[in-house]
């Protein structure tokens, strides 16, 4: 079913796994995270950037593209339609109206308070409809689709409970050293501020740019209260080789299907990976 974030975080974090965010790009994308999800009997977030979104349509096509398929594919396991570093109180609203489950409200580049202010009005909205919301403090590194940052801001843990009390928020993303995109060399990532935050604030902790995070590192956030992690450039690299080698290996391809499909057995199995490494395998 379609769901919020709500209880699967919580549970998540009181089980001590951590659910994913797998980012959609198109149609194969969507199909095989939740094949993935519906196999390993794992509740997933599906994870819509504005650019995504565009891509697709709109947010009623993402929404009814979900729609179809899970019914297609008789998904039985939680499945939520999260909005990804949603840019404003207007984007947040038009994805709940269209039928988002959840969404994130990205204010971290305003000032403090105007971060409360935005948050709060996604909050009030989106809780009377029964969305969840996702707020973030500090600067995720890195770049992904219209998000871009010129540099890593490590949350303020005093910041992040006000911002909790204030707002009523669902889930929490600090900024903690983690990029959007690659690594160059191993993260470094702030475990203090991780256990202060989750521990004053209460609320499941996001990390944002969980590709090429260490296992160790993944095991760790969990335990210190991470209950959703975020990975999109892992697929598309992964996806993208495939298709490379698929063409490569035969020039005279032309049906779309012959390397997308591929592709999308590549993701299918990278996120089964990622479950199993979070997780939330047999936890739905
Ligand atoms: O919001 C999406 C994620 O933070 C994805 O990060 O592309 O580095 O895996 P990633
Ligand atoms: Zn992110």
């Amino acid at each position: 079913p379609l769901v919020s974030m709500t209880d699967m975080l919580n549970k998540a974090k009181a089980e001590h796994y951590a659910v994913g965010q797998f980012n959609i790009n198109n149609l194969e994308y969507t199909q095989a995270i939740l094949q993935a999800a519906e196999t390993e009997k794992s509740p997933v977030i599906l994870g819509v950037s504005e650019g995504a979104a565009r891509y697709i349509g709109g947010f009623k096509t993402v929404v009814k593209m979900v729609e179809g398929l899970m019914e297609d594919y008789k998904i039985t396991v939680p499945v939520a339609i999260h909005l990804d570093h949603g840019s404003s109180f207007e984007k947040c609203k038009e994805a709940v109206d269209a039928g988002f489950t959840s969404v994130m409200i990205d204010a971290s580049h305003h000032s403090f308070d105007e971060n409360v202010e935005i948050t709060s009005k996604v909050v009030e909205y989106a809780h009377s409809k029964g969305v969840s919301v996702e707020a973030e403090l500090g600067t995720v590194g890195g770049q992904e689709d219209d998000v871009v940052a010129d540099g890593v801001i490590y949350a303020d843990p005093k910041e992040c409970e006000e911002l909790v009390k204030r707002t009523g928020i669902d889930c929490l993303a600090p900024a903690l050293g983690s990029v959007h995109g690659p690594y160059k060399g191993e993260p470094n990532l702030g475990f203090k501020e991780m256990e202060e935050i989750g521990n004053t604030t209460g609320l499941p902790l996001v990390l944002h740019g969980g590709t090429g995070i260490p296992t160790k590192d993944i095991q760790r956030s969990i335990s210190l209260g991470t209950a959703k992690i975020n990975v999109n450039t892992e697929n598309q690299i992964a996806s993208t080789k495939t298709v490379r080698e698929v063409l490569a290996a035969d020039p005279k391809v032309y049906d779309p299907r012959k390397y997308l499909g591929p592709a999308r057995e590549t993701i299918k199995e990278t996120v089964i990976g990622k479950m199993r490494e979070f997780g939330s395998s047999q936890k739905a």
